[in-house]
């Protein structure tokens, strides 16, 4: 995305939003364009779309925001019919009238065509706050971004075959970065961002928060670690699950994280068309906020809050300032960062010597998303916009935050700021968690 953190919004040229839609698009379709028609309408698990109604909502939600609602009611208007994700929970997505791949690529286009044709004649007006810094189209384009990573979940839980994963990138071994935990020296730091052009507006307002000292893990939690935990019984002891982890446990019977199975004494899991021994130097994935949480327990640590999480990310105690991403401030590429899909698997740590924080915390952006403690509440002083389903509408004690993007998140939807959310049982996303300490 094109934006820096405190600067004033740049705001994308016609040719580079056009170019950003169609590659938007064509990494969909790449995503997609290998499975039948019967796979793509099939409901592979109840907590995910048939993969069909991800591909139709992508561009009704495009339809609605670049055509309609850029031509401006005061009130802006939802999105109608099928793709309404309100009107339509998940698990019923499967038994609406949805149209073959075929017919959804002529609609693709269609709405694509329309979509262009209204930027070409475009008037830029900086007081329409949804053309400020461009901030419509980067809206949309994060939301593909978005649906292609829970796209990439219900490949994952695909039924039948397995899905096969077009892999363009290997990692090359590198030695292991440094472990351990780092400290930062808490006071004021200030986290969230005042960016109209891209950010979305559970990231605002920026606002100054004073932390405690603590410290916090250098690298995600390894397989190797969570190996120990697992062997340690930590899934057995009872004293190190609170009590929505120990319903959860009971419910789930879970003994390792989602996609693991035993191979003899050993652990095994499957990613997409790879099953493989679990791989102890690559960050533990697929487990939900209450084994995060147990692990840190039994560790002797706890979770970070999302603020100690951004703080550890983005603050340069050296300059006072709050950096875009762990690096500096221009973009995730995955060239940086374990980000954009195409790995098709977390890295091992080491990977990207560069991907570490002004403190010396590697691998905060890419990989896996992060657990945090903090539920998803607004920022005082919160704003909905443009519209309240975005964000609020999620707002409460119910989430849990998760930060930094994983393997499947495309760069463009990823950034210090970026606030994500799931029910903490939840484990098809790709996430895993690193742990904080009380300095
Ligand atoms: C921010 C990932 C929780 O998938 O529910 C997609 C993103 N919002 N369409 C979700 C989203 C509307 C959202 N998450
Ligand atoms: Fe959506």
């Amino acid at each position: 995305m094109i934006a820096s953190r405190l600067a004033p919004p740049t705001r994308p040229s016609k040719n580079e939003i056009a170019h950003l839609l169609t590659e938007a698009r064509d990494r969909t379709l790449l995503l997609v364009s290998g499975l039948s028609d019967e796979d793509l309408h099939r409901q592979h698990d109840p907590l995910m779309s048939p993969i069909i109604w991800d591909v139709g909502h992508i561009a009704h939600f495009e339809e609605l925001w670049l055509t309609q609602n850029l031509d401006g009611p005061i009130e802006f208007s939802e999105m109608p019919g099928m793709y309404n994700p309100f009107e339509h929970p998940r698990a019923t997505r499967a038994s609406l009238a949805l149209p073959t791949l075929a017919q959804m690529t002529t609609r693709l286009k269609e709405i694509r065509a329309r979509v262009l044709a209204r930027l070409d004649g475009l008037e830029w007006d900086d007081d329409n706050p949804l053309l400020e810094g461009g901030y419509v189209y980067n809206m949309v384009l994060q939301h593909e971004y978005q649906h292609n990573e829970t796209i990439l979940q219900t490949l994952q839980l695909k039924k039948g075959e397995p899905y096969l994963a077009p892999r363009a990138i290997s990692f090359p071994r590198r030695p292991l970065s440094p472990g351990g935990m780092v400290g930062f020296e808490g006071g004021r730091v200030t986290v969230g961002t005042t960016d109209r052009s891209a950010a979305y507006d559970n990231e605002r307002p920026m606002h100054d928060v004073n932390l405690r000292p603590f410290l916090i893990d250098r690298n995600a939690v390894t397989n190797g670690r969570y190996l120990d935990f697992i062997a340690d019984n930590g899934y057995q002891r009872g004293e190190l699950w609170s009590d929505g982890g120990r319903r959860w446990r009971a419910e789930s019977g879970a003994i390792a994280p989602k996609y693991w199975s035993r191979d003899g004494d050993a652990w095994i899991h499957r990613t997409m068309d790879a099953t493989r021994p679990v791989d102890a130097t690559r960050p533990v994935c697929h487990v939900c906020y209450y084994e995060a949480e147990a692990f840190a327990k039994w560790d002797g640590k706890r979770l970070p809050t999302e603020v100690e999480w951004e703080a550890a990310a983005s603050w340069d105690p050296s300059t006072q300032s709050a950096r875009r991403f762990p690096w500096g401030d221009s973009d995730a590429n995955s060239s940086n960062a374990n980000v954009d899909q195409l790995s098709f698997e977390t890295a091992p740590l080491g990977t990207y010597d560069s991907n570490v924080s002004p403190i010396g915390c590697y691998g905060m952006i890419g990989d896996i998303w992060e657990w945090t403690s903090s539920d998803f509440n607004g920022y005082a002083g919160f704003e909905s916009f443009p519209y309240n389903e975005y964000s609020e509408e999620f707002f409460g004690s119910e989430y849990k935050v998760l930060r930094g993007g994983s393997w499947a998140t495309r760069p463009g939807a990823i950034r210090n700021t970026f606030r994500n959310w799931d029910y903490p049982i939840r484990r098809q996303i790709f996430s895993g968690f690193r742990c904080a300490q009380d300095a």
